[in-house]
């Protein structure tokens, strides 16, 4: 399949036509009181609706998203958000609920989160759940201010360490840091925890022991209950990064295993639609040990009656508004009763039937570290490219004008060169083997062209340390790099951070063709 985004050279809203006498002039509502009334016109670009869409569509089609592509985001779980979960998270029955109506109004969505609640401490193996935390970077911080208040109760104040094993995500060393742990890293032998290595650095000072399972390689780690035993009997507590849960649907979970807390990310797992900061969704499951430190408001079942309860004095007390984004929570559950216990192992069974599918065909072509058999994601080395004086993200960049998005690059960190491939198990067979010829072109290409590439896409290679550094997010953060820039896309200087990305600076398709 050929692929060549759209490039519209789209201006800003304002560019389009901008306030031509002092802007838009909302219709008054009668009941709001004169002193609270806007005295000058709201500034507005004066756009008719068909504008607005088109906008909007235009830039829609300069993206990737998982109803257009492949998206093979190695730790990401990109699946496709089923329709069904949108359309009964957008009746009114939930949409229009405000989350301070009285209980009696909103039995039914609070009976759904209670039972979401109940479904989730089933598949985990751990029974106490709150489902506010608002992704699995939220769950890590919160289960960690939990372990805190515990070891606190005890009288444990020694323990200010968080153990992380060198294949973490790095959300995991960021959340022990701002809950006011230091962090030590585990070195991993043939890609899972050494057991020597955290024997010899848990002590009287460690909090908790973050690992995920199967971890970022795509390893199961088989020594878990001797991991478990370890961290326990040096008085630490067990966490479960959730992230790659949807290797083990039905299959295993984390309380089996050991763990005494479990984030999971219902946008991976669930199907629920990606957060990027936004409107994500996690949940937080728990064991005997930390039930207590829950955050407040639980939801209790009194009889046949749902209420929202602040009644627990050793929560660690609130972490979202009003009881989280039930908007996602519900699509998490619409994904779950849909797929019933069954449809859950099969889940799994078939993403990590994808995973090795895909890794046997690209083993052939670049080196897999680790052993043959993995769970629902792998890793490649893309090291040897280093020889024609490519590097593994010359080789993402290019599969973008394949029209699939990159695989993650770069993590985990261990693997030189490494690219790290997540294929769900909602891609066919089909999908994974255009995959698999999209990668061998990207694979065979010139070092001109993969240098170059991105080349059929509406942004370039941007330069990526400037924009990290210097991060342009607004209209006004660009006028305020390089003034005039915002106004002109073709002609403006180009500010810091979107050196390369104006449209203007976008490599000719036929240089370094074959
Ligand atoms: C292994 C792992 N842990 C934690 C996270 C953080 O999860 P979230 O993006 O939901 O904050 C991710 C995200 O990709 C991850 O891959």
């Amino acid at each position: 399949m050929t692929f060549r985004q759209a490039r519209w050279e789209e201006p800003l809203l304002w560019e389009i036509r901008p306030p031509a006498d002092g802007g838009v002039d909302p219709a008054q509502a009668p009941e709001v009181p004169p002193e609270l009334r806007r005295r000058k016109a709201l500034r507005l670009p004066e756009l008719s609706e068909l504008e607005v869409a088109r906008h909007f569509t235009r830039l829609s089609q300069m993206n990737f998203g998982i109803e257009t592509s492949f998206y093979p985001l190695g730790s990401c779980t990109m699946k496709y958000n089923p329709r069904v979960s949108e359309v009964l998270a957008r009746r009114a029955g939930v949409a229009d609920v405000h989350p301070y109506q009285p209980e009696s109004s909103t039995q039914g969505l609070l009976a759904m989160l209670w039972e979401m609640e109940q479904a989730l401490g089933k598949i985990t193996g751990l029974p106490h759940t709150t489902l506010q935390v608002a992704a699995g970077a939220h769950g890590e911080y919160v289960a960690l201010r939990m372990t805190a208040a515990y070891h606190r109760d005890r009288g444990d104040t020694k323990r200010t360490e968080v153990l992380l094993p060198d294949t973490a995500h790095g959300t995991n060393p960021a959340s022990a840091a701002m809950a006011g742990f230091t962090t030590r890293e585990i070195p991993s032998k043939n890609g899972c925890v050494d057991l020597r290595a955290l024997e010899g650095a848990l002590s009287e000072n460690t909090a908790a022991f973050m690992l995920t399972n199967p971890n970022t390689a795509g390893l199961f780690e088989e020594q878990i209950l001797e991991i478990s035993d370890r961290v326990h009997s040096a008085g630490a507590i067990l966490y479960y990064d959730g992230a790659n849960l949807n290797a083990i649907l039905g299959k295993t979970g984390p309380g089996k295993m050991g763990f005494d807390v479990a984030h999971l990310n219902l946008h991976k797992t669930f199907a629920t639609p990606h957060g990027g900061g936004g409107p994500g969704d996690g949940a937080l499951c728990v064991g005997e040990r930390l039930k207590d430190y829950l955050p407040v408001p639980r939801i209790v079942k009194e009889g046949r009656k749902f209420h929202i309860s602040y009644d627990f004095p050793r929560s660690i007390g609130k972490v979202k508004t009003a009881y989280g984004n039930v908007g996602l929570v519900l699509r998490a559950y619409v994904f779950l009763r849909a797929h019933g216990e069954e449809g859950l192992r099969r889940v799994s069974e078939r993403a990590v039937l994808n995973s090795n599918y895909l890794g046997m065909r690209l083993g052939e072509h670049l080196p897999r570290p680790f052993k043959p058999l993995v769970k629902h994601e792998f890793v490649l080395s893309g090291a040897p490219l280093k020889a024609r004086g490519v590097r593994t993200l010359d080789l993402a960049k290019r599969l973008l004008d394949e029209g699939v998005h990159a695989p993650t690059v770069y993590f985990p960190t261990l693997v030189e060169e490494s690219l790290m491939i997540e294929p769900p198990e909602t891609e066919s067979k089909r999908d994974l083997d255009e995959f698999v010829a999209a990668f061998l072109r990207a694979l065979n290409d010139t070092p001109e062209r993969l240098h170059a590439s991105p080349m059929n896409l509406a942004v370039g290679r941007v330069d990526e340390v400037r924009a990290a550094r210097d991060l342009i997010l607004s209209w006004r953060d660009m006028e305020k790099a390089a003034p005039g820039a915002g106004r002109s896309h073709a002609t403006a200087a180009s500010p810091p951070g979107v050196a390369s990305a104006a449209p203007s600076d976008i490599p000719n398709p036929s240089v370094g063709a074959k």
